[in-house]
């Protein structure tokens, strides 16, 4: 066989369960102090102990004092607000009036769009991010510029064309019609072609008038298998305003509950101000929600209630929602979960944060058979973390004795200079 292996040696770390469902949480991971990783066509054959015996040396990648995790899952990002990352001073509506909608007017230029797409991918390997669900703008060829790039690494993507008819500048707004053509039309070029995955994907509710979104939930059913991925009651403002804009319905998740967008492919981002009733809904319909931690302090949206979803047994992913949120760094994400989950007197764990960012995050896109952790066969992307990466790192992790410790610290004072490289299909794709 002409097959290529490649070997790992490492610290290992990987999930296979929730820390939230298991007893005892030693049984949600496996972790290989001196670990090896193997690789072939694209899928993991083993994770196990290194043993020089058995393995040798020659044909081994050596990254011994180095930590290797599976690549992390980016449940909501927007590609388009790269450039307007850090815009100050606005919450959510005026966000979207003063900064946002001029930003995406530009990707109905598709020179624009892959030079964008491009710079966004790069990003998103540099901070280890592996596979991400990704809006594009309303214009179908932002979509391609952006699964065209995604091809040429081979990297594993969930995105769609912005559905959006109202309520926004004119410039942005495709029609009922159109939007459903175009995200067929998607939907037949880019759903299953390599890696590639789709997402019908209505801006939110407040942007589509209820024609648009019954063809968008007509689309779903003609296409069960693809994703929906929108937005949900991330700002009080704009709950008031959903409920005006749709009177008729018990609230903002029943918008899309009412129009057939809810379900175990559906990914609503934020979902921060929920009733009791929409919490039972997500149960029902084993919907998903993305959480955004450092979108949600950003645009001081409020604090998510990642406890009653687990309570609830709703799957939460984690999200950037870049450029809503300050960071493409999931390590950086986490960290601002602790400290929303603090400030309503609960904790989130390194494991249960390691395992949002890599498992769980796979689990919410129902693609935990293919990527999330180093079971056999699944497909070979992952990071290698560098766990002293600045000298303060490097003094606290010597003060350290215990796993769990040395990766909460990870996780509090980690970002991007704490990825050494990325593999993605097992090819290398970035290296420090
Ligand atoms: N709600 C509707 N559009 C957006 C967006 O672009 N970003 C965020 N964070 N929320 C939204
Ligand atoms: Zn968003």
């Amino acid at each position: 066989s002409f097959a290529k292996t490649k070997r790992f040696r490492a610290s290992i770390l990987h999930f296979v369960n929730d820390p939230a469902k298991v007893e005892k949480v030693e049984s949600s991971y496996e972790y290989f102090e001196d670990g090896l990783l193997t690789v072939r066509n694209g899928k993991v054959v083993s994770v196990e102990p290194y043993s020089r015996k058995v393995h040798g040396r020659r044909g081994v990648k050596d990254y011994r004092g180095k930590l290797i995790v599976p690549g992390f899952v980016d449940t909501h990002i927007h590609f388009p607000q790269t450039e307007m990352i850090a815009a100050y001073g606005e919450q959510l509506l005026e966000w979207l009036e003063t900064y946002t909608f001029p930003t995406e007017k530009q990707f109905e230029d598709k020179a624009y769009a892959d030079k964008i797409a491009k710079f966004f991918l790069e990003q998103l390997v540099s901070n280890g991010t592996t596979t991400a669900l990704v809006f594009g703008t309303v214009h179908p060829q932002s979509v391609d510029a952006l699964f065209e790039a995604a091809e040429t690494i081979n990297m594993r993507l969930v995105a769609g064309k912005v559905m959006m008819n109202r309520n926004a500048p004119n410039y942005l707004l495709d029609t009922a019609k159109s939007s459903y053509d175009d995200s067929k039309a998607l939907i037949q070029k880019w759903h299953g072609k390599g890696r590639n995955l789709y997402a019908i994907t209505p801006r939110f509710a407040p942007t589509s008038t209820p024609e648009q979104l019954t063809l968008a939930g007509k689309l779903k059913a003609e296409f069960p298998d693809v994703y929906v991925h929108t937005h949900l009651s991330e700002n009080l403002n704009e709950i008031e305003w959903v409920k005006s804009l749709f009177p008729e319905r018990a609230g903002y998740l029943d918008v899309y509950d009412h129009y057939g967008l809810t379900g175990d492919k559906s990914v609503f981002a934020h979902s921060i101000h929920l009733t009791d009733d929409e919490w039972a809904t997500f149960a029902e319909t084993d919907s998903v929600i993305s959480f955004c931690p450092t979108s949600n302090l950003f645009l001081g949206s409020g604090l998510f209630k990642l406890h009653v979803a687990e309570k609830n047994g709703v799957r939460v992913g984690l999200g950037t929602d870049v450029g809503a949120g300050t960071s493409f760094n999931q390590l950086q994400t986490l960290n601002e979960a602790y400290k929303i989950m603090q400030l309503q007197g609960k904790k989130l764990s390194a494991f249960k944060g390691l395992y949002l960012a890599t498992l769980g995050g796979a689990e919410s896109l129902s693609i935990d058979h293919l990527i999330g952790n180093f079971k056999e066969d699944k497909e070979a992307d992952f990071v290698v973390l560098n766990w002293d990466a600045t000298k303060l790192q490097k003094l606290r992790m010597s003060r350290s004795t215990t796993l769990e410790d040395r990766l909460f610290a990870l996780m509090m004072l980690g970002d991007d200079r704490n990825i050494e490289a990325t593999y993605v299909d097992g090819r290398k794709v970035f290296q420090k």
